[in-house]
C-alpha cells in the first residue's frame, strides 16, 4: 500500500450508500429523504421530521397523532435512569451523563439481547429508537436542573416535543417564538449522512452489536470539539471575546497560536454549511425577542473578520451556540441538545446498517519496525 492510497480521516471517501440524507457541497444543500432541510425546518414539528427519517415519508395527520401518542407515553425520566444520573458527580461533563443514561436504558431493555439481528427486527429497533427520542429531553433537562440545584420537572402531555423540552428544562410556559427557534435547531441537527458520530454508530452496528451500544458510541464521538462539542466551544469563544470591539485583537492572538476557531469550517461543506442561513434566521428572531443586539454584533464581527482572513465559513454550531445561550441553556447543555436531535439520524442509520449486514473493517499501512526476532 503506498501513501496515495491512504485517505486520512476517510476524507472524500465514499464507503457506502444511504437513503436517509443527501449532503451536497456543490449545491450547498441537504435533503432528508429528498426534502430540503430548510423546508422541513420552516413547516414541520420535529416529531414529523423524526418520523420521516425513520419511515422514509412524512406522516399524515393520523400517523402523526399516533406517533405523538407513543412519544408522549415515554417522556418521563425512568427511576433507574434518574438514580444512575444522580450517582454522577455534578462537575462531570453532561455528555457523560447522557452516555450513561443511554447505557442504563439499553441495559434495562433485556429483550435487546446482544445483536441488532438476532433479537431485534427493524420494527423492534424502530420502537427502541422512538423511546430513546422520547426519553432524551428529560435526561438533558434534568442534567441542567440538577447542576443548578433544581428539582426534576415532569413532562407535560399537552405540549409538543419542543415546547415540552423547554418546559422540563425551565419550568415556564415557553414562548412561541422560542419554541419555533428551538424546533428549527432540532430539525437542522437531526441528520447529516456519514458524520463522525453517525459513522461510529454504523461501525458498531456492522458487527451486529445492539442499537443502544451504537448510540452510546455515537455520543462518545459527538462529545469531541471537532464535532458536536463545537457548539459549546463557540460560547467559550464568545465569552473570551466579550464584545464585538475585541474581535480583531482576539483573532490576531488566536490565529498566532494556531487555534481552531470553533464553529467554523467543515469536512464536506467548503463554501458554507447549508444549514447556517436557517439557523441564523432563528438566532435573529431570538436576538429580537430577548433584545440582545450585542450578541448579533459579536456574531457578525467574528464571522466577517474570520471569513475575510481565512476564507473558512461558519458551520451549524456557530449560530446554534448563541441561540441556545439566549434561550437560557447552560453552555455545557449544548452538546446534549445535539444528542437529543441527532439520535433520530443515528438510529435511522443503525436500522439501515443492520439491514446491510456488512462488517466495516478498513485496512492500515504498517510503518512500524520490519520483522525481527527475540534474541537468545
Ligand atoms: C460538525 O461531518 C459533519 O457533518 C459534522 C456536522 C454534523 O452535522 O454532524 O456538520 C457537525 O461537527 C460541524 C463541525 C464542528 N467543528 C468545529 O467547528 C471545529 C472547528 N473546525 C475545524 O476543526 C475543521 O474545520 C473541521 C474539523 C470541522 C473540518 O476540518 P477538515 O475538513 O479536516 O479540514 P482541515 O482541518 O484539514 O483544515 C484545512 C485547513 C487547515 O489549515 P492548514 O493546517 O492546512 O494550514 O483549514 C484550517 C486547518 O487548520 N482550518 C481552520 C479551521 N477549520 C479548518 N483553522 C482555524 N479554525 C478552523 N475552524
Amino acid at each position: 500500500m503506498t501513501d496515495p492510497d491512504i485517505r486520512k480521516g476517510l476524507a472524500g471517501v465514499v464507503v457506502d450508500t444511504t437513503a436517509i440524507s443527501k449532503v451536497n457541497p456543490e449545491t450547498n444543500s441537504l435533503l432528508y429523504r429528498g426534502y430540503p432541510v430548510q423546508e422541513l425546518a420552516a413547516t414541520q414539528p420535529f416529531e414529523a421530521v423524526a418520523y420521516l427519517l425513520w419511515n422514509g415519508e412524512l406522516p399524515d395527520a393520523a400517523q402523526l397523532a399516533s406517533f405523538r401518542e407513543t412519544e408522549r407515553a415515554h417522556r418521563a425520566l425512568a427511576d433507574n435512569v434518574k438514580a444512575a444520573i444522580d450517582l454522577i458527580p455534578l462537575d462531570a461533563h453532561p455528555m457523560d451523563e447522557v452516555r450513561t443514561a443511554v447505557s442504563v436504558i439499553g441495559a434495562s431493555d433485556t429483550a435487546a439481547g446482544s445483536s441488532v439481528l438476532d433479537t431485534a427486527s427493524p420494527e423492534e429497533n424502530l420502537t427502541r429508537s422512538i423511546r430513546l427520542f422520547a426519553a432524551l429531553p428529560a435526561i438533558v433537562a434534568y442534567g441542567q436542573r440538577r447542576r443548578r440545584g433544581q428539582e426534576l420537572i415532569a413532562p407535560r402531555d399537552d405540549l409538543d416535543y419542543s415546547a415540552n423540552f423547554l418546559w422540563m428544562t425551565f419550568g415556564e410556559e415557553p414562548d412561541a417564538v422560542v419554541v419555533d427557534a428551538f424546533n428549527r435547531s432540532m430539525i437542522l441537527y437531526a441528520e447529516h449522512s456519514f458524520n463522525a458520530s453517525t459513522f461510529t454508530a454504523r461501525v458498531i452496528t456492522s458487527t451486529l452489536s445492539d442499537l443502544y451500544s451504537a448510540v452510546v458510541g455515537a455520543v462518545g464521538a459527538l462529545k469531541g470539539p471537532l464535532h458536536g462539542g463545537a457548539n459549546e466551544a463557540v460560547l467559550h469563544i464568545f465569552d473570551e471575546i466579550g464584545e464585538a470591539s475585541n474581535v480583531v485583537s482576539w483573532l490576531d492572538a488566536a490565529l498566532a497560536e494556531k487555534r481552531k476557531i470553533m464553529g467554523f469550517g467543515h469536512r464536506v461543506y467548503k463554501s458554507g454549511d447549508s444549514r447556517v442561513p436557517t439557523m441564523k434566521a432563528a438566532l435573529d428572531t431570538l436576538v429580537d425577542h430577548y433584545d440582545r443586539p450585542d450578541v448579533a454584533a459579536l456574531y457578525d464581527a467574528l464571522e466577517s473578520e474570520f471569513v475575510a482572513r481565512k476564507g473558512i465559513y461558519p458551520n451549524l454550531d456557530y449560530p446554534s451556540g448563541p441561540a441556545y445561550n439566549l434561550i437560557g441553556f447552560d453552555t455545557l447543555t449544548f452538546t446534549p441538545l445535539f444528542v437529543a436531535a441527532r439520535v433520530t439520524g443515528w438510529t435511522a442509520h443503525v436500522i439501515e446498517q443492520a439491514g446491510a449486514n456488512a462488517l466495516i473493517r478498513p485496512l492500515s499501512a504498517y510503518v512500524g519496525p520490519e520483522e525481527r526476532h527475540v534474541q537468545g
